[in-house]
């Protein structure tokens, strides 16, 4: 009877403990949950401050940065490019050939991680990696001849930009963080670093990545007026009318357009579901208050979220064994890994129990914990994709391609015409290219968002490599043009 009794007892704790993990998981699902209705409110959020972003300086925390570039490639580029890009978890050397009718007659990327400690050492170091690295790649392509040619230069951060090929750093993002650059015109740090190592280019186009993408949409499909990226960080531009940036009076252009970086990781409302994991990690990041839609959204932060889940749980209950001290240290689960448990289609969900055990010292767990952690990734991913497919149909709100203009007669309407006109959205990142899941929310909330009559007109493309092949492409169809007069 003592035995039983003892027995009963522990079974009661044991449930206790359970009740209480899925108390915590019910009350995170709850507050980071995403229904059609609240995504709306997004939606509109977002064109709002659009609006107001472009209205005046600082009238929004979406910068809404102007980018010079006002003439997407066409497809009729011809001609031998390079290009750089920096700004994720891993530096780009890119060299295109163009052969004109929208053909890449060959394309060659290198990708290399960027050592930990440039992240946040002197700009003259990080640049003479950036320009030692170019040369190398220039030689191993066997082209050591090349000389004052025209070079992309993708720097994913916000810079104010005074021209195509100028600009001054902001601020650092993602965890960057070199105090002598901030204020700084990127493009004379590269200049001087490439004369230092004696590598004879030209910077002709200084560009984001997601204008980078956009003009690889562009050059592919000239009804591509948005782009997205979403990798470490996320980040959208698009196609704007000049008059619409009201907070630069006279902007001329030769197109009557310029693309607008939007700097969206910035987007903040009181309609997002944010949640006291959300709280914590702004608190505790390198940039409090700043990025809020991307420390919901983008592959540096979504692992963390689900580590900081695990680690409450961990506090409430020993489900997950004794308390691991990995637990409780920052970024200790990578994005890419809780992808791999996420996706986990071994019956017994092995993967996930590797990776528990490997990198956060969890051993031994049963299925039924494997299972609870794989919903917490759900919960997580599932939330980031939505977000960002709220604001996709944000911008496409904006420029009044998401149809809410009506619909009449069958037709579709939208914009001057009353047709409701095809749309293309480039895509590139790799939280986007490589989590199939956060790949497929995304793409059906996009749709569910639009509703069925006008999702059809909404394509989303990816454009792989685009952030750097598109800087490629600008440079080459604007070497030597300036073709921007602000009055
Ligand atoms: C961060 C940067 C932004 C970049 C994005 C994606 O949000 O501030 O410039 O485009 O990451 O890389």
């Amino acid at each position: 009877c003592a035995i039983a009794s003892v027995m009963v007892g522990k079974r009661v704790r044991s449930r206790r403990r359970w009740w209480k993990v899925v108390r915590v998981l019910d009350e995170f699902e709850e507050a980071a949950s995403t229904p059609v209705g609240r995504l709306r409110q997004v939606v509109d959020a977002m064109a709002v401050e659009m609006h107001a972003g472009l209205a005046s300086e600082g009238g929004s925390k979406l910068k809404m940065l102007l980018t010079f570039v006002d003439n997407l490639p066409d497809g009729s580029e011809n001609g031998i490019y390079y290009a750089l890009h920096i700004g994720g978890t891993n530096f780009r050397l890119l060299r295109i050939q163009l052969g004109g009718q929208r053909s890449i007659l060959s394309h060659d990327v290198e990708r290399k991680p960027i050592p930990q400690h440039l992240m946040t050492s002197t700009s003259e170091e990080l640049f003479d990696f950036i320009a030692l690295s170019l040369k190398e790649f220039i030689e191993r392509n066997g082209n050591n001849q090349i000389r004052g040619k025209d070079l992309g230069f993708t720097f994913s951060f916000p810079v104010k930009q005074t021209s195509l090929s100028s600009g001054t750093l902001i601020k650092w993002t993602k965890g960057f963080s070199i105090e002598d650059m901030v204020e700084k015109d990127v493009v004379e740090c590269l200049q001087k670093a490439l004369s230092r190592r004696g590598v004879d280019m030209n910077v002709a186009a200084l560009v984001n990545d997601s204008v980078g993408t956009l003009a690889l949409g562009h050059f592919y499909d000239k009804d591509t007026v948005a782009a997205v990226v979403i990798g470490t960080g996320t980040n959208a531009c698009y196609l704007e009318r000049a008059d619409a940036v009201i907070k630069c009076q006279g902007l001329l252009t030769t197109s009557g357009g310029m693309v607008i970086n939007m700097e969206w990781g910035n987007f903040w409302s009181s309609h997002l579901p944010r949640t006291s994991y959300d709280i914590d990690l702004d608190a505790e990041s390198q940039n409090p208050n700043d990025q809020g839609f991307e420390k919901m959204i983008s592959g540096m932060y979504l692992g963390d979220i689900v580590r900081r889940v695990i680690h409450k749980m961990s506090l409430e209950s020993d489900i997950f064994g004794p308390i691991s001290s990995k637990l409780s240290a920052r970024f200790m689960l990578s994005t890419p890994l809780m992808a791999a448990m996420h996706e986990d289609d071994t019956p017994n969900l092995s993967e996930v129990a590797k990776i528990l055990e490997e990198t956060l010292n969890i051993n031994d767990v049963p299925l039924k914990v494997r299972k609870l952690v794989v919903k917490i990734c759900d919960v997580v991913t599932r939330r980031a994709a939505r977000l960002a497919a709220a604001g996709i149909v944000g911008i496409l709100k904006k420029i009044g391609r998401d149809g809410t203009a009506g619909i009449t007669s069958g037709r579709v309407k939208s914009g001057k015409s009353g047709k409701m006109r095809r749309t293309v959205v480039a895509i590139e990142g790799g939280l986007y290219l490589s989590y199939r899941i956060f790949r497929e929310y995304l793409n059906e909330a996009v749709a569910e968002i639009l509703g069925e009559e006008i999702a059809p007109f909404v394509s989303l493309k990816v454009m792989e490599d685009g952030s750097g092949i598109g800087a490629a492409m600008l440079a080459a169809s604007n070497s030597n043009v300036d073709t921007v007069v602000q009055v």
